[in-house]
């Protein structure tokens, strides 16, 4: 499939947007500065914090703590890697039903239960085996994203 060219300038902080890639829902998450800040607060929750499994290799330049190329934007494949649904957004943090009440935001799939944060990292003791997969992209300027 080609490479999709995404503008993502209306994109506001705390919002998400998704587009198609090679026909998979692809999410561009715009974190807050505070949703940035609580990442590295949950890694012992986490199964791969550091992001080294390899089902789903994420890119080098994604292998930090936000999994991403600007810590701002997050950009994953919105779907499960336990058996392919698609995970629903949680995007607030504290407590809500069913998540653990230091919740800080992120994905849940309705399937299996499978928690992920807003790094598409998966809680530990979850059916999904990786976190969400880093598609390949690259910024082509401050609003141009090119997927793939
Ligand atoms: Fe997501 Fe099973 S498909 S937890």
């Amino acid at each position: 499939g080609a490479p999709v060219e995404v503008d993502i300038s209306a994109l506001r902080p705390g919002e998400k947007m998704t587009v198609e890639w090679r026909g998979k829902p692809v999410w561009i998450l715009r974190r807050t500065p505070e949703q940035v800040a609580a990442l590295p607060k949950i890694d012992n929750q986490l199964a791969d914090p550091k992001s080294e499994r390899t089902a789903y290799p994420t890119p080098e330049y994604a292998k930090n703590e936000a999994r991403s190329i600007k810590p701002e934007f997050f950009v994953a494949v919105g779907i499960c890697s336990h058996l392919g649904c698609s995970p629903t957004d949680k995007l607030a943090a504290g407590p809500q039903p069913s998540l653990p009440d230091d919740w800080q935001g992120g994905f849940l799939c309705p399937c299996h239960g499978s928690t992920f944060d807003l790094a598409g990292r998966v809680y530990k003791n979850k059916p999904a085996p990786d976190n969400l997969e880093v598609p390949p992209h690259m910024y082509l300027s401050d609003t141009r994203l090119l997927i793939g």
